[in-house]
């Protein structure tokens, strides 16, 4: 299936749970990819993270190239690194479905989000709490997804910081209706209906899937509060 096709369906989808690759058990990754596609995730949420643009450190291409060869679900790689524009093009090649990057890990974001378009895959710009919503406002016509970080970009488990809620209102309204919007920390069973009433659409939740018993129950419970404050 082409990338667009996989956008496509992610925003058609929607709302729609990714299970964020953080938490999860990177000793058994393909019976973990397993059940994710068992309990009917539509995508999955990688943190790739290197000690330098965070003060932690995750995974890079070799594990994007292994889910890849484990799952047709969509691959959406969250660079959470310095100089992303170095590593592009390989984790393209590595079979990223869709790439974002920190506004703040690069001077000028516009030279890298072409990059991303140009290597025909998915672009997302995703900002930290901090970072106000018209910092990346030009950026937003050349973006299939704005990810807005309800946490400091950098570690799972962390407090919801309610401030994202407006951040993704003004996101909404400064991209317009085609642009695709994740929130991306602290979403819970307690969290989550504000997120979707405030325009979120993709929903990363680390803890709250990874940290239950069973998955599929998991993302039941977090779409339940959807429904139910919809
Ligand atoms: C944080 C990551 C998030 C995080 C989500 O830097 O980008 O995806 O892992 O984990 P929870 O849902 O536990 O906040
Ligand atoms: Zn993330």
């Amino acid at each position: 299936m082409s990338v667009k096709n996989k956008l496509e369906n992610l925003k058609r989808g929607a709302p729609l749970v990714l299970p964020s690759l953080l938490l999860c058990d990177f000793g058994n990754l393909e019976k973990e990819v397993r059940q994710l596609e068992a309990a009917g995730f539509s995508g999955l949420h990688l943190d790739v993270m290197d000690g330098v643009f965070v003060p932690n450190m995750t995974y890079g291409m070799p594990i994007v190239k292994g889910l890849r060869g484990l799952t047709d679900l969509p691959l959406d790689v969250h660079l959470m690194i310095a100089n992303p524009g170095q590593y592009i093009q390989s984790f393209v090649d590595a079979g990223s479905d869709l790439i974002s990057i920190h506004a703040e890990s690069v001077d000028d974001p516009i030279p890298v989000l072409k990059q991303i378009r140009d290597a025909g895959c998915g672009v997302g710009i995703a900002i930290n709490p901090d970072t106000p919503v018209e910092k990346i406002a030009d950026c937003l016509p050349l973006c299939d997804l704005a990810v807005i970080m309800s946490v400091q970009a950098g570690f799972g488990g962390q407090k919801f910081d309610p401030g994202s809620l407006d951040k993704l209102r003004l996101a909404r309204e400064l991209g317009g209706p085609d642009l695709m919007l994740e929130i991306d920390g602290g979403v819970n069973v307690d969290t989550i209906g504000q997120c979707v009433a405030a325009g979120a659409e993709l929903l990363v939740a680390g803890s709250a899937i990874f940290r239950q018993p069973d998955y599929g129950v998991a993302m039941e419970n977090l779409l339940a509060q959807v429904n139910c404050t919809n």
